[in-house]
């Protein structure tokens, strides 16, 4: 049997379970639990199995902190979804969220974080709820807390500030400096006994190279290794990390624009999110390695359901541009990100979550799916007192339509684009450098035809 199935049978004296592993007795368990009405099952057999090993979502603590009994809340809310990956995002340019004892400036300087503690038991919370957590420390890019609090490991080794929204800021780690390399190798040991996984996610998305361009020490190693664009020094930088991860027997996880530099990190995952270098996607995809669906356009979760609707989630057919792809390509599953640049308190979180957390989980666990049946069964799934006290969006938000919808949806885009200063948004622009391919999908995935010129005036008016 394979690990995460199991086979449930009840008759009037019995409770049988049968599975591949503890895992698949914990979803044998919550099944079991779920079919429970007032306090007794009826009779039945269930032969369970899911469809895809990978089902994640991803959460990001760093650019809004939350409670760690709110992170519990979350991940206890996935397992009854039968999910099994909290990627939990930690570190960024807003905030650094994990108490180190090696380096405890990170900490203090990053605003509120996580302690050793809560974070150890936050993980056997998890575990105990078949739930894996991959913790996340972002790097080159989106490491302003870092360099917050040890500058020496940028280029100009100027002192940076946290960052007050979002966007992508210029300031990355210095690659051509061994002392960078062995600071990482330091904080990894940290990380590596701190959380007890197998898989660690070290990013490598958004890191622009004006920096090292202007750095003689990364000058100096494109020049040594022979490199002729400073995109392959970020290949460099992202071996090295890996070559840190396999001497610890770890498996590293990147974002898919590190494909951009370097095609082979052995043993390593790749989380695909963003069209933009898609070619290197392609061909990483040919090789049939490991990797993970969380494609911006569909399962980017901060997005509000005026342009990502429940629908469309539960409708979400893994593709590479025109390919569809699927196990045979080397994919695990699929995750869904939520970013909290724009996420001020818990209800918003949870509305934003909830239920479209529910779609994705079913369609990674089962392949006959029909989005009209769902939605009536969630009607009622989401009244059972199984559930937390969870701030769900309301059944005529889950796939809005007409003005309603477009309200929303300007209204989110607006403050996406107020809330940059002139400079960030330059910064972030130019960083993401987004090509025509990238804005007819953006319209078409986000927005309905008749939407464009209301939106370009919108975009145009001052606060
Ligand atoms: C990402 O959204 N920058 C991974
Ligand atoms: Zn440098």
């Amino acid at each position: 049997m394979d690990s995460e199935a199991y086979e449930l049978s009840v008759n009037s004296n019995l409770i049988r379970i049968a599975a591949g592993s503890e895992q698949g007795i914990i979803y044998a368990l919550t099944t079991l639990v779920q079919l429970m009405e007032n306090g007794t099952v009826k009779t039945c057999r269930v032969k369970d199995e899911p469809r895809y090993s990978h089902r994640g979502l991803s959460m990001d603590c760093a650019r809004h902190f939350f409670r760690a009994d709110e992170v519990k809340k979350v991940i206890e809310e996935i397992s009854l979804a039968k999910m099994n990956v909290f990627h939990w995002h930690l570190t960024d340019d807003q905030g650094w969220r994990i108490e180190s004892r090696k380096f405890p400036l990170l900490h203090t300087t990053g605003s509120e974080y996580y302690t050793q503690e809560e974070i150890k038991e936050i993980c056997e919370f998890a575990k105990i709820r078949g739930v894996e957590i991959i913790p996340e420390i972002d790097m080159p890019g989106h490491v302003s807390s870092i360099l917050a609090a040890y500058p020496d490991l940028s280029c100009s080794h100027k002192q940076v500030s946290l960052a007050k929204t979002g966007g992508i800021f210029p300031v990355i780690l210095c690659a051509g400096n061994d002392k960078t390399y062995e600071f990482l190798n330091e904080l990894w040991q940290e990380i590596f006994e701190l959380f007890p996984g197998d898989r660690f996610h070290t990013g490598g998305d958004e890191a622009p190279k004006k920096e090292w361009k202007a750095c003689p020490c990364c000058t100096k190693k494109m020049q040594d290794m022979g490199y002729t664009d400073y995109e392959q020094l970020q290949g460099y930088f992202a071996s090295r990390i890996n070559e840190i991860f396999k001497a610890n027997g770890k498996t590293a996880v990147f974002w898919n624009e590190t494909l951009r530099s370097v095609s082979n990190l052995e043993n390593a995952e790749i989380q695909y999110w963003t069209l933009q270098h898609r070619d290197s996607m392609e061909k990483y995809a040919d090789t049939k390695q490991k990797w993970i669906y969380s494609d911006m356009f569909e399962l980017y979760f901060d997005y509000p359901y005026s342009m990502t609707n429940l629908k469309k989630v539960y409708e979400t057919v893994p593709h590479l541009g025109m390919r569809q792809v699927d196990k045979s390509d080397g994919l695990q599953g699929m995750e869904a990100a939520i970013w909290a640049e724009h996420i001020q308190n818990e209800e918003r979180l949870e509305n934003l979550l909830f239920p479209r957390v529910y779609a994705l989980a079913e369609i990674l666990w089962a392949s006959d799916n029909d989005y009209q049946e769902f939605e009536a069964r969630l009607a009622e799934n989401i009244k059972s007192d199984l559930h937390g006290n969870i701030a769900y969006t309301s059944r005529d938000w889950w796939t809005p339509e007409g003005q309603a919808r477009q309200m929303e949806a300007f209204a989110y885009m607006k403050s996406m684009n107020d809330g940059m200063s002139e400079e960030t948004k330059a910064e972030t622009v130019e960083s993401t450098a987004p090509n025509r391919e990238f804005g007819e999908v953006f319209m078409t995935k986000f927005f309905q035809p008749e939407d464009l010129p209301i939106l370009m005036a919108g975009m145009n008016q001052k606060a």
